[in-house]
């Protein structure tokens, strides 16, 4: 999968730009302002229907109008295209996939797989336990279909359950817990599987960029594991009667990144920091190449503020023979490195909001 063309319509300072995009590297440069990280977020509002630097959409929404558009053209194998849209207004989402409207924002997640690199990505490591458990969910609702049903129902389950919590309703309680207990088992497992696997691809890959030793992930189920999960919530009713919502389950599933027994993030350079969160995220995209043979487009926002010269030479050739697609931004060419021995890429200037074939 890649996008073929992009058109985006009142993006930040975007007002309407159409790029056709190269299947393997696409380099934009521009001054600092000009567009680039608006860009990188109109692929990724296409993607996941949603901003990565805004909470909300009102404010990428260009001031001038009333609503965003993204369209692509996706090339998926054996020479089949998808047509992708989505619009928003900060009210509603409207979704048209080979248009036809959809409901699921996981339909356009499923239909243009898409891994963001960009300057606060360190969070990942750096802050509380919900975005790596939203990496970790990417991962295993990418790998495996099946997982979406089953994390939906556990999510219905503890909507559930906590709103009988509330309500001090606890006759209908044990009906949830089932469901709970039975979809949450199988939510945790699929992570620790999907670990299992991961691990060594992020070892081989982080290898490459951090010499650091003793690299592992461990992880965290949300509940104390030397009883069972029924067990625990059963132990934790009155406590969780008391606080309105349940205290234990993969809602609280986490995995930690160690280097020699000790926290990544208590023990490593920030540079460190950023290139094992760097490597996580490739680690992902190369399970999926391995699993699939292909990937939709990786996204990599202000390359040179992520990465030294060294690193940047050694992460180039890494994403140039990957298979993947790339979008990569930079203030000037010169922060790419040495093109020369790359022979398949296209070059991009963004200005003013404007984007234009080099
Ligand atoms: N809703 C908006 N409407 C119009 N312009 C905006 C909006 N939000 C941000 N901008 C402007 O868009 C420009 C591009 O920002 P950005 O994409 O972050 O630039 P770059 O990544 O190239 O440094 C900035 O000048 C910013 O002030
Ligand atoms: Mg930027």
């Amino acid at each position: 999968m890649s996008l073929l063309t992009l058109d985006i319509h009142a993006v930040r300072n975007i007002q309407h730009q159409s790029v056709c995009l190269a299947p393997t590297l696409n380099f934009f440069y521009g001054a600092n302002a000009s567009g680039k990280s608006a860009l990188i977020e109109a692929i990724y509002i296409l993607g996941r229907a949603k901003s990565f630097r805004s909470a909300s959409i009102k404010p990428v929404i260009n001031f001038q109008h009333d609503h965003l558009v993204v369209t692509a053209l996706i090339a998926q194998s054996f020479g089949l295209t998808n047509h992708l849209g989505i619009q928003l207004d900060g009210k509603t989402i409207e979704i048209h996939i080979n248009q036809q409207a959809s409901q699921n924002k996981s339909d356009l997640a499923y239909a243009l797989p898409l891994q963001l690199i960009h300057p606060k990505s360190y969070e990942l490591l750096d802050t509380g336990p919900h975005l790596r458990r939203e990496f970790l969910d990417w991962g295993v609702f990418h790998s495996d279909e099946k997982f979406l049903t089953i994390w939906r129902r556990f999510k219905k389950a503890l909507t559930q359950r906590n709103s009988l919590l509330k309500t001090k309703q606890l006759s209908q309680i044990g009906v949830w817990d089932k469901e709970l207990v039975y979809y949450g088992t199988i939510v945790d497992s699929h992570r620790r599987q999907y670990l299992e696997k991961f691990t060594p691809v992020f070892t081989e890959i982080a290898s490459n960029f951090v010499a650091v030793e003793g690299l592992e992930l461990f992880p965290i189920s949300g509940w104390d594991l030397s009883r069972n999960f029924h067990q625990v919530l059963q132990d934790e009713l009155e406590k969780d009667v008391r606080y309105g919502f349940t205290h234990s389950g993969p809602h609280r599933g986490d995995f930690q990144l160690l280097v020699n027994q000790r926290l990544a993030k208590d023990f490593v350079s920030r540079g460190q920091l950023k290139l094992l969160v760097m490597s996580l995220k490739l680690a992902q995209v190369q399970l999926l190449l391995n699993q699939n043979n292909h990937f939709g487009c990786i996204l990599f926002d202000d390359f040179a503020a992520e990465l030294d010269v060294i690193n940047r030479a050694k992460v180039l050739r890494y994403l140039a023979d990957c298979g993947s697609q790339v979008v990569i931004t930079a203030t000037d060419t010169d922060h790419f490195g040495d093109l020369s021995c790359l022979d398949n890429y296209k070059m991009f200037h963004v200005e003013h909001g404007y984007i234009k074939p080099v």
